[in-house]
């Protein structure tokens, strides 16, 4: 429409260099490269985001005492844009991010751009962007909203000011192995999230508190952690960076959205396509034990797209998966 022309006539006009990143378009992986551009917007405490702008990918300057760096008030997103065969530029469900970024603002205490701003955001982050979209089928530009308490505060309390920033990077695959099985191993000390807490919002902290275990399993080789649920110590929750699904004949089950998994937007295409394509689904309780019986294991997430699992390690006991590939 006018609105994303005109953007992206400003973009061009803005580029200082419109020539090809110099970038091994094979070679991707999940890492940052950095781009041109980022957006930025902010508001204080009881107010709306008014408009945002477009400013060159750097540093930005915090005070010591910000929200976000003292109390961990702080939201992410994730979403990608693809471009096609026909030039054209392709976002995945964004306003699906849109909104979960509103749900999670209210449990820390945020406000958080509307709808409309956080569309406006993406589409003004990609078009300055463009030349850093990967070419079709090497992989995309993920994006990376953050909503950050910005604003001083010394107390316990929602900070004074909000940031709402965009930066965009090329990846590929997420994982070491490309589209390889991934091998789980599942986690019995430490969890991810327990009832009442924030487990089902994308809040900065969720990710800090998986470090631990994933450092110790990348050590002995395994791709990622899968996490039980800290009450039972039975139920499959989900991979640090992913959602995960169970499959059996014709049954497609993934653990229920109960306020400890983060509700994901692959998750929910997944389960709206296998709807679709005639499978039954469930969401429901899946206990580790039932891993034994299944006939096919995979992980769903923006960053890991479709991952299929190859074995799952629990109690020291490595379960090799059958792949119908
Ligand atoms: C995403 O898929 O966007 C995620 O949030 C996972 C991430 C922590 C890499």
């Amino acid at each position: 429409n006018n609105n994303v022309n005109s953007l992206r006539m400003a973009s061009l006009a803005n580029n200082v260099a419109s020539e090809l990143p110099n970038i091994d378009w094979d070679n991707l992986g999940f890492r940052l490269t950095t781009t041109d551009y980022m957006y930025i917007m902010k508001c204080s405490q009881g107010e709306n985001f008014s408009k945002g702008e477009l400013q060159r990918f750097g540093n930005i300057e915090l005070s010591p005492c910000a929200g976000v760096l003292n109390y961990g008030q702080g939201l992410f997103e994730g979403l990608k844009a693809y471009k096609t065969h026909n030039g054209n530029i392709l976002l995945f469900r964004p306003e699906e991010n849109a909104t979960r970024l509103r749900t999670g603002a209210e449990r820390m205490c945020m406000p958080s751009p509307t709808v409309d701003q956080f569309l406006e955001a993406v589409k003004a982050t990609v078009l300055a962007n463009e030349r850093w979209i990967p070419p079709p089928g090497k992989g995309a530009l993920y994006i990376r909203p953050l909503l950050i308490g910005s604003g001083a505060v010394l107390g316990i309390a929602p900070a004074p000011e909000y940031t709402f920033l965009m930066y965009v990077s090329p990846v590929g695959n997420y994982f070491k192995g490309g589209l390889a099985p991934i091998n789980l191993i599942v986690e019995t000390e430490m969890h991810r999230a327990t009832p009442g807490g924030t487990g089902g919002v994308k809040t900065i902290g969720n990710y800090a508190a998986v470090l631990n275990a994933q450092i110790a399993a990348k050590a002995k080789g395994f791709s990622d952690v899968l996490y039980l649920d800290s009450i039972h110590k039975r139920y499959l929750e989900e991979v640090s960076s992913c959602n995960i699904f169970v499959v059996k004949g014709n049954l497609i089950s993934t653990p229920a959205i109960k306020g400890t998994i983060l509700p994901g937007i692959t998750r929910k295409s997944i389960l709206d396509l296998a709807r679709s394509q005639g499978f039954q689904v469930e969401e429901r309780l899946i206990t580790v034990d039932e891993l034994v019986d299944a006939d096919e294991v995979f992980c769903t997430g923006t960053a890991v797209v479709v991952s299929p699992v190859g074995s799952i390690t629990y109690l020291n006991k490595r379960l090799f998966l059958l792949l119908l590939l």
